[in-house]
């Protein structure tokens, strides 16, 4: 699994954006092709979508490409003219339903074979974002084996059930928590909601941490300023590794000793915190 601490938006139409984007630190660029491109452009955004995946260079950054959603007339056309230029991943936004998952992937799959690339290894990246999607989410993160990630959308999420947004996201949190369990089950990564307001650091912050907290591997962002916040939040820290590692070596010991529960610094320690321990330090060896 690769680190996808921040995965920064970018409009296909706008190639001064995709330009920094592609320069920046971002762990995975997603160049849209959907809603951050108006209507009347979006042969255009394809057009330059193509270019850029040809042309930039992308250092670390993963490149990823959102795609119409599947049941619009545009989807076709973007996919196959995104796919020539082997991206690392795909995704899919609004996501109904396990089909639509099996037909983009499908889609994808003659693509590898006729480019003579490995199976599977162009990603596909689900957006759960509607009701339908949450109400569905157990079919769609089971539907195939190309699926990488579930991304929460929390903005239209909000917008489909008719919840009216807040800072602190209560009407959001059983689907968020929701797509975390279900990433979880079906050993997917699951990436958080985006933080709108890019100028608030601190909200950002507070936001990613919780995400974090909750079991997310990383977030969606939108502007450039919010690469380190994001990936901050979600790298963990050199107390938290330390404090993961004498969990550990203390766990082994103690069992050595016959004790599967034992105190660690006036706390009790049994499996479930080793396991814990353990996603500690996998997270810090993401690269
Ligand atoms: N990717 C790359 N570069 C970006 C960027 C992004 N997502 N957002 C802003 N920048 C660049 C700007 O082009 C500008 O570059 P410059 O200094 O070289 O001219 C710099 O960062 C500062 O931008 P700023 O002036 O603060 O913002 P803006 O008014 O240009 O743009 C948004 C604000 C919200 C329109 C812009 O951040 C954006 O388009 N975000 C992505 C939106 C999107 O894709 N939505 C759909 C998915 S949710
Ligand atoms: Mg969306």
């Amino acid at each position: 699994m690769r680190a996808r601490r921040a995965l920064l938006y970018v409009p296909g139409s706008d190639w001064h954006k995709m330009e920094r984007a592609a320069a920046s630190a971002a762990d995975s660029v997603c160049l849209d092709l959907e809603d951050g491109v108006a209507a009347n452009r979006k042969s255009e955004a394809r057009e330059l979508v193509v270019r850029a995946l040809n042309e930039l260079e992308f250092g670390k950054s993963e490149r990823l490409v959102r795609i119409n959603r599947v049941d619009s007339d545009l989807a076709e056309s973007d996919l196959k003219a995104v796919i020539a230029e082997r991206p690392d991943g795909i995704v899919l936004p609004k996501v109904a339903s396990g089909d639509q998952v099996r037909t983009i992937s499908a889609r994808i799959g003659f693509a590898e074979q006729a480019q003579k690339l490995a199976k599977n290894s162009i990603d596909l990246l689900a957006q759960i974002e509607s009701a339908i999607g949450l109400v569905n989410i157990k079919e769609i993160a089971g539907a195939d084996e190309r699926l990488d990630a579930l991304i929460f959308g929390g903005e239209d999420f909000a917008g489909d059930v008719g919840a009216k947004r807040t800072t602190e996201g209560s009407e959001v949190f059983y689907a968020r928590s929701s797509v975390v369990a279900h990433a979880a089950a079906f050993g997917l990564m699951a990436i958080d909601m985006l933080w709108i307001d890019f100028k608030d650091h601190a909200g950002l912050k507070r936001m990613a941490e919780q995400g974090a907290g909750l079991g997310f591997s990383g977030t969606q962002i939108i502007h450039p300023d919010q690469i380190k916040p994001a990936q901050l939040a979600f790298t963990p820290t050199a107390r938290e590794i330390e404090t993961a590692k004498r969990l550990v070596d203390a766990f082994e010991q103690n069992s050595k000793e016959g004790r599967g529960a034992f105190a660690l610094d006036g706390k009790m320690v049994d499996m479930p915190m080793l396991v814990s321990a353990r996603r500690v330090l996998a997270r810090a060896e993401l690269k």
